[in-house]
């Protein structure tokens, strides 16, 4: 059965889980317009995500995706951190604020989140979908046993063959241009960086499985290209942030619009990950980090939260997490239902 027919979608497309900004409504209103929606709950515990997918299905019967963080659990270095936060004490200061005296992991990996686990299990949404890594064969076998079918993110040929044995059934190709996180499963090992092109064409020759292709897809003719390389879908996340239904802030919204839509950097020192976002005074950071690391993923994010807590206190937006692919000057900012009928309209009009 083909990947449209089995998740009962008109358009091969899916909006990107993204944690924090993609919301229900917008997952709810991508899917009842023909699109997969995906709601992201790798920043929320079990009971938030439990909520936000009863949210979903209030507002439609179609197929949706929930996605989930799969991270290797942080391992502390109080030292490493220490480091960190005294070298961001001076900017805390330029906002007239501290520091906080220690970090915390904030995100809890579904490598170890028994509760999400059993609340999947119990509620069987459509569609689950994990980024940075892959659970255990037998959590994945449950899933799949429970009929929800299954995705996971991959940046290399190396990490899309690991998804292929795990019996994942489909596989995201995320290209450098994307927005949000990379998906890599370990941020310290050597990254080839490929691009959506090159590794959207190496996973739907090399790997045994649907391909679907991310990164800087922004319109019909970007669907249409994935398609051409053999994909079965793509998936947009920096089209989507400008929606009215997603969670973006007013900040965020005007950053992507403006001329800071045209720069975007790739940086761990937001979140501990490697992530994509506008260029912005957190990114630009970057450029004083002489050789410093931030501690690992999402210890480094508390610290990133917190310094954009005390600078917005001040009216100061630049250091929030304005994450976006390369793709964003050409993101539109439609309401979603609009906005998938367009790229519905753009992919016909491309594939003529
Ligand atoms: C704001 C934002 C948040 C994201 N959060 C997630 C997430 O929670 N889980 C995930 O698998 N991918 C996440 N991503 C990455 C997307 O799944 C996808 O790979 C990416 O958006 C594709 O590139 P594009 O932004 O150029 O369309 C996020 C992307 C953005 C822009």
């Amino acid at each position: 059965m083909s990947f449209l027919d089995r998740l009962t979608l008109d358009l091969p497309l899916i909006q990107a889980p993204m944690a924090g900004v993609s919301t229900p409504l917008l997952a709810a209103r991508v899917s009842e317009a023909g699109g997969l929606g995906s709601i992201g709950v790798g920043a929320v515990d079990a009971v938030a995500a439990r909520a936000m997918i009863a949210e979903v299905r209030e507002r439609t019967a179609r197929a949706f995706n929930v996605n989930l963080f799969v991270h290797q659990p942080a391992s502390a270095d109080p030292v490493r951190e220490a480091k960190w936060l005294a070298f961001l004490a001076p900017v805390f200061a330029e906002y007239g604020a501290a520091p906080p005296a220690s970090l915390r992991e904030i995100y809890r990996s579904f490598a170890d989140d028994p509760e999400m686990l059993a609340m999947l299990l119990e509620v069987a949404p459509p569609v689950v979908s994990f980024h940075f890594g892959l659970p255990d064969a037998d959590v994945i076998g449950a899933l799949r046993a429970r009929g929800i079918y299954t995705m996971a993110t991959a940046t290399s040929l190396a990490e899309a063959r690991s998804i292929a044995a795990a019996g994942v059934d489909a596989v995201v190709a995320q290209g450098i241009e994307a927005g949000g996180h990379r998906g890599v499963f370990d941020p310290d090992a050597p990254d080839d960086a490929l691009g959506t092109v090159a590794l959207t064409r190496l996973l739907v020759r090399e790997a045994s499985l649907p391909v679907v292709a991310a990164g800087g897809i922004m319109d019909g003719a970007g669907i249409a290209a994935a398609l051409n390389l053999g994909a079965v879908a793509a998936q947009l996340g920096t089209a989507f942030v400008a929606c009215p239904e997603s969670a973006a802030s007013d900040a965020y919204r005007a950053a992507l619009a403006g001329e800071g839509g045209y720069h975007t950097v790739l940086t761990s020192l937001i979140s501990g990950r490697p992530a994509r976002a506008l260029a912005t005074r957190f990114t630009a950071l970057g450029e004083h980090l002489a050789g410093r690391r931030s501690p690992a993923y999402p210890i480094a994010y508390d610290a990133g939260k917190a310094l954009h807590a005390a600078a917005a206190a001040k009216g100061e937006h630049g250091f929030g997490a304005h994450w976006a692919g390369q793709g964003a000057p050409l993101a539109r900012a439609f309401p979603a239902a609009a906005l998938v009928r367009l790229l519905g309209e753009e992919l016909a009009a491309s594939r003529q």
